[in-house]
């Protein structure tokens, strides 16, 4: 019995076995048990070494289970401690650093820029009233620019703003003059997508009111800004344009990017880039649809295409590319 069972024992490879073997030696009915039951049977001087000798075995089959046990629990320890281990040392490579997107570098640019000049940075909604995006911008009634062919309509007074000259309106009707603003933000316009249109944009507007504002101020702060960002060597030409919240109105061509004014095939020998951005005196209705007085007080205003701004100044000719969120055209940045 002994040898066997010990036999059993060190053979046992999980906990289930272990006590199979227990109960088939100790149990009840085990195999030892039985045994010291049958003690009565046996001749009286024999039962003190065969009692002994039971009991020695028992002790030692116990003294075996216990070990067999600790054993099995440490082997049962080890496979879990293998089976969790997390290797760090694979896959360290797969986590890509994220890289700011081309058009919050531009913005970030152009409002740093104008904060040194003065300016301070205001945001508007995106969802804008009728009234602020056409009517108290002195948008005829009848303007293509209002219909639905060219602006996405919420209801019949609520709309996607198609510019961010509302935020203006927005400015002039909380705040009292002085005015020195910039706000940067989508935009929208119900556009086909090609390389150079998208139905959402961004655009970057700026609003100066006080007394004495001239179109002096005005050039001289767009000539300033265009250096700043392109460069000294730039040249900016103020073209007369139409805008129905500025008199008098321009638009703004600056120098070739490339021949920097000399004339190359990019701009077809003219040496002037296409127009960069939008600007007038605030026209005096305007002023007045916003409480401010156009006596005593003037102003300018001037609004950019920023995606135009990002495309040229890092030579992007698709504007899908701004917007695809692709890495590896964002990686570049
Ligand atoms: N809002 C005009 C546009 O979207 C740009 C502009 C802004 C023009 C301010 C003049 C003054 O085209």
């Amino acid at each position: 019995i002994r040898e066997d069972a010990i036999d059993n024992i060190k053979s046992a490879n999980n906990l289930d076995k272990l006590e199979e073997i227990r109960v088939k030696y100790m149990g009840k009915k085990g195999e030892l048990t039985l045994l010291l039951r049958e003690m009565g049977k046996i001749a009286k001087e024999e039962r003190p070494i065969i009692g002994r000798l039971a009991n020695e075995i028992r002790e030692e089959i116990e003294k075996e289970l216990f070990l067999a046990k600790e054993r099995i629990k440490e082997e049962i320890k080890a496979e879990r401690i293998e089976k969790e281990k997390i290797d760090i040392s694979i896959s360290k490579r797969s986590r890509r650093l994220g890289h700011r997107h081309p058009l919050l570098i531009t913005i970030d640019e152009l409002e740093d820029l104008f904060i040194s000049m003065g300016f301070s940075v205001v945001e508007g909604p995106e969802i804008e009233t009728v009234e602020n995006n056409f009517d108290a911008l002195n948008s005829p009634e009848n303007h293509p620019s209002r219909d639905l062919t060219d602006t996405f309509y919420i209801t019949e007074d609520i709309l996607l703003r198609t510019h961010t000259s509302p935020v203006q309106i927005r400015a002039m009707k909380e705040m009292e003059p002085p005015l020195k603003i910039v706000s940067a933000g989508r935009t929208f316009r119900f556009d086909d997508v090609d390389d150079t249109h998208s139905p959402m944009f961004h655009q970057l507007e700026g609003l100066v009111v006080d007394e004495n504002i001239t179109m002096a101020n005005l050039m001289h702060t767009i000539n300033i800004f265009i250096k700043e960002l392109f460069g000294k060597d730039m040249k900016t030409r103020f073209r007369p344009h139409y805008f129905p919240f500025t008199e008098p109105s321009a638009e703004v061509d600056v120098s070739c990017f490339k021949c920097k004014g000399e004339g190359c095939s990019v701009c077809n020998g003219t040496g002037w880039s296409m127009e960069l951005l939008g600007c007038g005196m605030v026209h005096p209705k305007v002023l007045k649809n916003c409480g401010i007085d156009p006596e005593k007080y003037s102003g300018f205003a001037f609004g950019m295409g920023i995606d135009r701004i990002t495309m040229v100044k890092y030579g992007i000719d698709n504007i899908r590319l701004l917007f695809e969120n692709d890495n590896r055209f964002l990686e570049q940045f």
